[in-house]
């Protein structure tokens, strides 16, 4: 029996065509080749070098591509890493502080975009450590334009003051010294607005952070809320015993997801933005 030419043919598996999906597939190549009964070692040596170039080159391919940070912005992030952190054990029940929670180049780049292209006049930040995000952010704003920077770590914020005044920005900076929660609450009290907030401290507050600015009408009418870390290294998806943050974001994310006053996106930039808009009005 002949086949029928017109019968609708099997749909083939989608191709994949971004750096993830290729990545996905090498390494999905290299497990049936290490599972299968004649492994073929140069194979699998082939396999591991083109996956490792495909996963290893993106960031920096990211950073080229993207506009440079400005001369303040490079020096922020060379001093915060120039500094000793091991010496200095944190505060107010915060996660000791490390070089490595500043968000950097491509992510302030994208804060500043963002504040670009909402306008935003008024930005808060939860969590400001060395003052890199704050920075960027304030360097996107007009002249009348005001970043409220929330830190709970009196080192930090000294340390981000400093520089902020050797800049011709930092004046466009407000920083709060306390734990967030209880800031939020007065900002509130105040009856503060914010176009856009910036979300990147302690894990567990995350959930309380946004009920806050959604429940409390900091959040402007057409305001837009960023959530740092919502990826958590890949813990939300990858580990039956995750670790506290990853348990904590990966409840932010559920909570996030099923709250029908809000619409959101997740970027997979670096460890996870997500970004958040209120779709109902209070
Ligand atoms: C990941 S770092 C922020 C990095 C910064 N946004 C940047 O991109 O350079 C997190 C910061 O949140 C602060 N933090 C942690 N818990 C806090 C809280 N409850 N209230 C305010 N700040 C807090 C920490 O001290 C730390 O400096």
């Amino acid at each position: 029996m002949s086949a029928d030419p017109d019968a609708p043919s099997a749909p083939s598996a989608p191709r994949p065509v971004t750096p993830m999906g290729i990545l996905v597939g090498k390494l999905a190549d290299l497990v049936d080749l290490l599972d299968g009964p004649d492994r073929d070692d140069a194979a699998v040596r082939r396999g591991i070098r083109d996956a490792y170039d495909l996963a290893a080159g993106l960031d920096p391919y990211l950073g080229r591509c993207t506009t440079p940070e400005s001369s303040a912005l490079r020096s922020r992030a060379a001093a915060t890493a120039a500094h000793d952190w091991s010496r200095h054990a944190g505060s107010g029940g915060a996660a000791p502080l490390e070089q490595e929670m500043l968000s950097g180049h491509v992510e302030g780049q994208l804060l500043k975009m963002l504040v670009h292209a909402t306008r935003a006049r008024r930005v808060l930040e939860v969590g400001m450590f060395t003052g890199y995000s704050a920075l960027a952010m304030a360097e996107a704003l007009p002249e009348d334009g005001r970043v409220v920077a929330c830190e709970v770590d009196a080192h930090a914020a000294e340390f981000a003051e400093r520089c902020f005044r050797a800049t011709d920005r930092g004046h466009r900076i407000d920083i709060h010294v306390g734990p967030a929660a209880a800031t939020l609450a007065e900002l509130a009290t105040v009856g503060e607005v914010f176009d856009l907030v910036f979300i990147d401290a302690d894990k567990g507050g995350y959930l309380g952070y946004v009920t806050a600015v959604l429940d409390d009408g900091l959040l402007a009418p057409h305001g837009l809320i960023c959530v740092d870390n919502t990826l958590m290294q890949g813990q939300p998806w990858t580990c039956d015993e995750p670790a506290a943050n990853g348990v904590a974001i990966a409840a932010f994310n559920e909570a996030v997801a099923t709250d029908p006053r809000v619409e959101q996106v997740v970027i997979p930039l670096r460890d996870g933005l997500t970004l958040i808009r209120r779709v109902d009005r209070p």
